[in-house]
């Protein structure tokens, strides 16, 4: 797990950083138009520009299960049922999940022991259903908030949804 050193980057650092971010997906990902690859620079880009990211990765929807998909970080766990974790709260609910302490998120599947804390955004079609998620660790406690979640957010819409607007 990459250690984070430099702790959490202040409001505006890390609005700035997510900007980053999505220019260089743009050149990156332009005319790429399978899903696996996408996913694969998406993680690639995150976890290099975000100092408080340790795991970063995404769970697929397949049949009744969450199976992983690209990711960096130590080794994630494979599957993850219906409703189960955090990843399961995304899936079932459809709304992004900012977990401050997973220690308090009842049913938080440890994956590695020194995560403290969590979110995990949906990735949707057109039809608003839900096709994967987006799972980022961190082992500082609070680390991500809506700030996090609206960037994310915005970042699968635009280069991993299936049906998105532009690239
Ligand atoms: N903690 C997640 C499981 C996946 S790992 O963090 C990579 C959860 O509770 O859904």
């Amino acid at each position: 797990m990459k250690q984070a050193t430099t702790g959490i980057p202040a409001e505006e650092t890390r609005r700035g950083l997510y900007r980053e971010v999505g220019e260089k997906l743009q050149g990156l990902l332009a005319g790429e138009v399978d899903s696996i690859a996408r996913m694969a620079g998406v993680v690639s880009v995150l976890h290099g520009a975000m100092p408080h990211y340790d795991w970063t990765g995404f769970y697929r929807v397949v049949g009744p299960e969450l199976v992983i998909g690209p990711y960096q970080g130590t080794p994630g766990c494979a599957r993850i049922g219906w409703g189960r974790g955090v990843c399961g709260a995304a899936w079932k609910s459809g709304e992004s999940q900012v977990v401050a302490d997973v220690h308090a998120f009842p049913g938080h599947i440890a994956c590695d022991a020194a995560s403290a804390s969590e979110i995990v955004v949906p990735v949707k079609d057109a039809n608003g259903r839900v096709v994967a998620v987006l799972d980022v660790d961190s082992v500082l406690p609070a680390a991500f908030d809506a700030v996090d979640a609206a960037a994310l957010e915005s970042l699968v819409a635009m280069y991993v949804s299936p049906d998105r607007g532009m690239c």
